[in-house]
């Protein structure tokens, strides 16, 4: 009942001829291939050109973050009505390395997610612990508290567009990915917090993707997993045959 998806986050990888060069490699390889949503998030520069160069096909892509305002004096940054304005209609929100690296909170993500449901906009929100609050039994309590400041005051009937991606800080790019019953037991914590916040039902229909060091070797033991329903892939995705093989799990 939940549609996997299978997306593809090239963080600040490939331009916009790079960024051509992988499409024309890859539609052909995913060529009527309805299973699973595919989705690819290229950097700014790039998105435009992805969106117009897959409309049409089963492929879609969306930014990889986004402001919660229309406009204003916020250099370097890209507003919900631009990212329409292209025809974007997904959005990465509380990436960790937006949350390491640029000082991004969950109270922002959850301003952003309330702009991207306003806009039409199917927002991806990441969570997942750090190495130090896993070995420290903390895992349950950070997720649980993450969930809830991004979902505050969000409705069942707004979080119905919301996908979730658990990707555990210590599995991305690290090639260290998560047992698949780690991440199920961190998939059941996160859709009992969506449940707690915005209802059984809207738990129940949200997907959750899983995302760290995802390959094509070990992408259908992760999703054999109840609770998995999908992939958010890094470095694998930067490669049209491999990404394409772990679209194409069997
Ligand atoms: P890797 O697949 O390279 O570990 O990256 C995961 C990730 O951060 C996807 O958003």
């Amino acid at each position: 009942m939940r549609k996997p998806v299978i997306a593809g986050n090239w963080k600040m990888y490939k331009t916009p001829k790079e960024s051509l060069a992988f499409l024309d490699a890859f539609l052909p390889l995913v060529e009527g291939h309805g299973r699973d949503e595919i989705l690819l998030f290229p950097t700014m520069s790039s998105l435009a050109y992805v969106i117009e160069a897959s409309l049409g096909t089963n492929v879609c892509a969306g930014a990889q973050n986004m402001h919660w305002l229309n406009e204003g004096p916020y250099t370097g940054q890209t507003s919900p009505t631009m990212l329409v304005s292209i025809g974007a209609r997904h959005v990465l929100l509380g990436h960790s390395e937006q949350r390491l690296y640029f000082s991004e909170t969950y109270e922002r993500v959850n301003l952003k997610l309330k702009a991207a449901i306003n806009h039409g906009i199917t927002p991806i929100v990441c969570f997942g612990e750090m190495l130090a609050e896993r070995e420290d039994l903390q895992t349950a309590d950070v997720l649980r508290t993450q969930v809830r400041t991004a979902l505050r005051n969000i409705s069942a009937s707004e979080a119905r567009r919301l996908v979730v991606a658990y990707e555990p800080i210590w599995a991305i790019g690290t090639g260290s990915t998560a047992h698949p019953d780690v991440a199920e037991q961190a998939h059941g914590i996160i859709r009992q917090e969506l449940a707690h916040c915005c209802g059984l039902e809207t738990a129940e229909k949200t997907r959750i993707l899983y995302g760290g060091s995802v390959k094509p070797e070990n992408i259908s033991s992760l999703m054999a997993q109840p609770d998995i329903d999908g992939a958010l892939v890094g470095g694998a995705s930067l490669v049209p045959t491999t990404f394409a093989n772990i679209v194409k799990y069997e």
